[in-house]
Parts: C-alpha cells; sequence; structure tokens
C-alpha cells in the first residue's frame, strides 16, 4: 500500500464512512445520524447515561481519571483543541471546566450532536471545524492543549504522522499534548493482526484500520517537533495507553 501523505484525504473518506458511528457506552457504538434525529431531552438522558458510563463508577477507570488530572490545567482557560471528538465526552468537560474548545472531527454529523449538547448544556467558548484535509488545520490558529482520544490510531502510520505534524505546529511552544492510543500489549495479546485486521477486533466490523503506539513511535510521529514526557502509561488492563508531552520545539 501506498502512504504518501498526499493521499489522506482519500483515506480521511474512507474513515467518514466508518466513524460516522461512534463510541456511545463502553460497549457499544452508535450512528450520529440517529442521534441528530432525537428530541433534545431524548438527547440529552441518552448522552448522559453513556457519560456517565464512561467517566462515573467503572467507567472512572476509563476517562474520569484524566478528566480529573487534566480539571486544573482547563481550569486555567486556555485554548484546547480536540480531534477527533467523537461524542465529546472529553471535549464537553474540559470546556465545562473553562477551556476554549474546538472540536475536529472528520464526520460533520459527530459535530452537530456535540454542537447541539453544548448548546443544551449551555456550554460556551467552543467551535466545530470539519477535517477534509491537511489544509482545514491551517486557520484553526495556535492552542495551548491538543487532545486526541483514540483518534489518530485509525490509519496507516505515515499518513497519521503527516496530520500530528500539522497539528503540533498549532501547538505553542511548552504546550500539552494529551493522547490515548492502544498499546503493543494488547496488539500481542490479541493475536498481532495486520493493522488491516486488528481495528475488527478493537472497534467492530467496518473499521478499516487501528494501530498500537508507544512512546518511541508516538514522538516520532510528531517529528521534527520535539517534546517532553510528562506521562506514559498504560491503564486499564493494558487495553490503553495515555501520552502526556509538552511541547519544546
Ligand atoms: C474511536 S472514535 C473516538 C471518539 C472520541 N475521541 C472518544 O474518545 O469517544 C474516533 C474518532 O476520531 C475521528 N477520527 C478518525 N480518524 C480521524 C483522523 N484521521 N483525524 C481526525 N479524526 C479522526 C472519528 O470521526 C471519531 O470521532
Amino acid at each position: 500500500m501506498n502512504n504518501s501523505p498526499s493521499l489522506l484525504p482519500d483515506y480521511l473518506k474512507i474513515l467518514r464512512e466508518k466513524w460516522r458511528e461512534v463510541p456511545s457506552s463502553t460497549q457499544d457504538r452508535t450512528f450520529s445520524s440517529d442521534l441528530l434525529a432525537l428530541a433534545d431531552a431524548d438527547l440529552l438522558r441518552l448522552w448522559q447515561g453513556w457519560y456517565d458510563d464512561n467517566c462515573a463508577g467503572a467507567g472512572y477507570s476509563t476517562r474520569g481519571w484524566y478528566h480529573d488530572l487534566y480539571a486544573p490545567l482547563a481550569r486555567t482557560g486556555g485554548a484546547w483543541l480536540e480531534i477527533g471528538s467523537g461524542l465529546g465526552y472529553d471535549g464537553i468537560f474540559f470546556a465545562q471546566q473553562g477551556a476554549q474548545v474546538t472540536f475536529l472531527d472528520i464526520v460533520e454529523g459527530n459535530l452537530q450532536v456535540i454542537e447541539r449538547l453544548c448548546g443544551i448544556l449551555g456550554v460556551k467558548q467552543v467551535n466545530f471545524r470539519v477535517l477534509t484535509s491537511l489544509e482545514d488545520i491551517r486557520p484553526l490558529g495556535t492552542f495551548d492543549c491538543i487532545l486526541a482520544v483514540g483518534s489518530l490510531i485509525n490509519a496507516p502510520f505515515d499518513l497519521m504522522c503527516a496530520e500530528r505534524n500539522a497539528l503540533a505546529t498549532h501547538l505553542r511552544r511548552d504546550g500539552r499534548w494529551l493522547e490515548l492510543c492502544y498499546p503493543r500489549e494488547r496488539w500481542e495479546r490479541e493475536g498481532s493482526l495486520p493493522f488491516s485486521e486488528w481495528g475488527k477486533k478493537t472497534d467492530g466490523d467496518r473499521t478499516p484500520w487501528v494501530e498500537w503506539y508507544d512512546l518511541e513511535k508516538l514522538q516520532r510521529s510528531l517529528q521534527p517537533h520535539r517534546f517532553e514526557t510528562v506521562l506514559d502509561i498504560n491503564f486499564h488492563n493494558h487495553d490503553f495507553n495515555w501520552f502526556d508531552l509538552t511541547k519544546r520545539s
């Protein structure tokens, strides 16, 4: 397969077909178009239930812990970019703490769900942008924090290097790069499948690609930008890994 970065827009079309269905509960996925058809009260009730499942109780070990960890950073009120925001469990939380969050996703319907939820919840200072090519990143401005939760592992490495790179250009010096990936340990445990097959196991039948990352691979993917490591941990029984990096150049 030719993974030239110029092929990113074509690959994003393939990804868009898959990712119009996004993680809802920790065990399930939902088409954002189905959510858009709901009345406000029903949308909020469903979303709130899934949010609690992801963040509270048993879900604390999935997302709740990093919400608590980074809430103080969000309360300082900086500009955050969430890339691949799904149903917004993270970006909405950090916006509620005081961050000015730009939600950037490849699927317009996903963003429309978050925009409606922000309206219902009274969450202000949020922006919404669709990503169709790297050109869409250029007008975004500079961010204090870039957050990618399971979004930049879904395409071949060379393509994601190009996207990470373009995004990291918009992170200020000393800004934070927060990313959730899947670790190599999980890939090995689940049979060391080709990445074109592994995603079907981790994220459902229609998943074109899922690739593991470790710190070295993530740092390489962000080059020529240079980052210092704040946190590099596997969590949730090695299902996920979390990287917290500070941009130095
Ligand atoms: C696994 S879901 C994660 C969603 C959300 N971050 C969460 O934690 O629930 C992947 C999300 O990233 C988006 N996505 C997939 N590939 C992407 C890419 N190359 N660039 C930006 N967003 C992408 C999808 O549309 C989807 O919203």
